[in-house]
This record gives C-alpha cells, structure tokens and sequence, in this order.
C-alpha cells in the first residue's frame, strides 16, 4: 500500500503497483467468481475479469436482453453462463451486481446458495447500510466485501481497453477466512481499478447517493436547466443557449478541468471570465448548501433509500420511469442538443 498527500490528509491507496494483477490472479487462483446481473456495471467486471484471466461465471435470468447481451459477449449457457442460483452454487466469490431492488427481491434465493468461507462482494453499500429497509443480513460464515468502481459499467469496461481504469472504493464489513482483505484487493484489480482507497459500506452509500443525486447527475441537470431556461427567457436563440451552457462545457472546459484541476481553470481563462467566475462561484456556493444539506440528511436517514426501493419494485416500473425520461428527452434544450452534437464535424 502507499500513502498519499491529499491537499494535506494522508491516505491509504492500492495500485497495481503493490498489488499487481499477477499476485491477484494468484490470490483468485482456485475461485470461481460467479457475476450475478448483467446489466451495468455486471458486464463490465465480469468482462475485465475474464480477460485478466480470471475464472469467471455469469448468473443472469434467462429470456432477457442481459442474458443475450451475455451471450452475445462469449459466456457460454450451461458452461459459464446460468441462471442467478446455479451460478450463485458455483461461485466461491458471490459478486451481487443485481440492481439494488434486484438484489432485495432475490436476496432468500442467493443466501440459501452461500456456502462456508465463500466471499459475498457488493459494488455499492446500499443493501448492507439500510439492511433495516432490505432485509439483507449475510450469514456470520461468509466474508463480506464491496469494491465500488466510482464511474459507470460501461467506462469500467472501456476504460480498461483502453489502457487507463477506474477507481474503487473498498471495504470490508465481514472476515471470516481472514482472507477477505487479499480477495477484495485482488478483485479491485482484476476489475481494473486504477486504484483502491479504503472506505466503510456506510460511507461509500453516504458519498455516492449524494454525488449522484448531486454534482454527478442531478444538481448538474438541474443548473444547467436554469441557465439554459434564463438565456432563452431573454431572447437568446435555443442554439446559443445549448452552446454556451452545455457544449462549450463538455467540449472545452471539463477536458481542462479534467486533465488541469478547476484551480488551473481559473489560472487560464480571460481575465473578463476571471473576474466573473470568482465573483459568481461563492454565490452558488452558498445557494446550494442548504440543498446539499438536506440531501445529505435524506441520505443518511434512509429516506432516499425508501423512495428508490418504493419506486423502483413496482411492476411497472420501467414504464413510468420512461415517462419521465420522455420529458426531458422531449425538451427542447435536449432536441436543442441533438441537432448541436450531429452539427460537430466528425458527426457530419
Ligand atoms: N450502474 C453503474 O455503473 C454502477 C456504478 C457503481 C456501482 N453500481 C452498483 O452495482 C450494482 C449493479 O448495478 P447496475 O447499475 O449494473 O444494475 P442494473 O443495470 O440496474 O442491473 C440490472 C441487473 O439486475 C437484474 N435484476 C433486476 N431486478 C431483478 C429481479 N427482480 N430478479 C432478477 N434479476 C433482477 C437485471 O436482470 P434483467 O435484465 O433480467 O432485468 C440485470 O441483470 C448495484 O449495486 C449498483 O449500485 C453500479
């Protein structure tokens, strides 16, 4: 492990440097790792996994589009692709990538499957945290871990063809074997993290529901709406709205901010937006905070648990959160942004 300055707090960190894949392959060795759910984040560490030459299956329920999508991606039914509970028998590491609801609905079947000294791994603290709301509680015989990519499925998996990866959260929450440490390290690295920081499972739901309700997702939905909506409210074209609030970001100032820091941002834009930008940003600071407050108290208090796990076990699920989705589809600051992105020359 190496222990690293951040802004002044030193923290643990894991890199395939101290744990490199050849050791995690030795550590995962003589497991089998049963993925049950293929839908996001399912595909891309079972994926990862098995190119890093790891023993992996696939549990999914049959008929579906993510049993195909398995298929259609070289697991094999009946070699290494299976129903969730056969694949769950055969698994020494049981990875619950289900969604959350999911992973409620299924939990008495996969408990059942479990046997002595296997490994339980979650990549989200959620079904351990609000085990009062889930009803999950893993046998005392079980190891129970989490490695928590900070980024979608889909850049785990793109992120690691390409050469880079993602970072992981990790945690322990159960040490049965005392092994649980190497096999969370081991799977971390397998998946391709870029690397593990420790974390607790209460902590990784606490920051991830608040970043994705917040910054990641809704809070930015939420201000670019507002902007958008006040330049057109003054006559500004849909075309110059969407370009001066969404695309000037995505395409210019989020690569910077990404390679340089918001710090070098500042350091290097015109004085005009210096000036403005170091004005306006406490103001919005300060306009959030309440929000961020509250959101961070719902979180803790389980009441943004209630409401997923309420909306999202309904049957129709799917179909009501489509309507939603419609509308912001529908909107023209979205169509906006369509006709904006095939206009860029290489969509021409
Ligand atoms: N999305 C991400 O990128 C991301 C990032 C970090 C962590 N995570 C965590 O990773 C875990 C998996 O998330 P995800 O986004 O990959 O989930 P997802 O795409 O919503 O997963 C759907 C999977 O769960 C299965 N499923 C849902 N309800 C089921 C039920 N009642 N019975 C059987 N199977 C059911 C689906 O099967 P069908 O196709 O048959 O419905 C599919 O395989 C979660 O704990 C999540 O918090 C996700």
């Amino acid at each position: 492990m190496a222990h690293i300055d951040f802004g002044g707090t030193i923290e643990e960190v894991i890199t395939s440097e101290e744990f490199p894949l050849e050791k995690a392959k030795e550590v995962l060795g003589d497991e089998t790792v049963a993925v049950l759910g293929y839908g996001v984040q399912g595909p891309g560490q079972a994926l990862n996994m098995r190119d890093n030459g790891i023993n992996v299956v696939v549990g999914q329920r049959k008929g579906t589009q993510s049993w195909d999508k398995a298929v259609g991606d070289g697991f094999i039914p009946g070699d290494t692709l299976f129903p969730l509970e056969t694949a769950a028998q055969k698994g020494t590491v049981v990875q619950f990538l289900l969604s959350d609801a999911g992973q409620v609905a299924t939990w008495p079947q996969i408990k059942a499957c479990l046997n002595e000294g296997d490994a339980l791994y979650f990549s989200h603290g959620f079904s351990i945290t609000y085990k009062d709301q889930t009803d999950i509680v893993p046998p005392q015989n079980v190891d129970v871990i989490l490695v928590a990519p900070k980024g979608s499925g889909r850049t785990v998996r793109t992120n690691f063809l390409d050469g880079s990866g993602i970072n992981s959260s990790f945690a322990i929450l159960q040490d049965f074997t005392g092994r649980a440490r190497e096999r969370a390290l081991a799977l971390g690295i397998a998946i391709g993290s870029g690397y593990l920081f420790p974390t607790t499972f209460q902590n990784e739901v606490y920051s991830d529901l608040t970043g994705e309700r917040g910054v990641l997702m809704g809070c930015l939905a939420g201000v670019m709406e507002a902007q958008y909506n006040i330049l057109r409210k003054h006559g500004h074209t849909p075309s110059e709205a969407f370009n001066e609030t969404v695309e000037e970001l995505t395409q210019s100032l989020i690569r910077l901010v990404a390679e340089n820091g918001m710090d070098w941002m500042f350091s290097n834009c015109s004085t005009t937006a210096q000036r403005g930008a170091l004005d306006w940003a406490p103001k919005f600071r300060d306009a959030v905070v309440p929000v961020f407050d509250e959101l961070y108290e719902r979180v803790k208090s389980g009441v943004e648990t209630k409401r997923v796990l309420e909306a999202n076990s309904a049957p129709d699920y799917r179909e009501k959160l489509q309507k939603e989705l419609d509308v912001i589809k529908n909107s023209e600051m979205w169509r906006a942004g369509a006709a904006v992105r095939a206009l860029r020359p290489e969509n021409r």
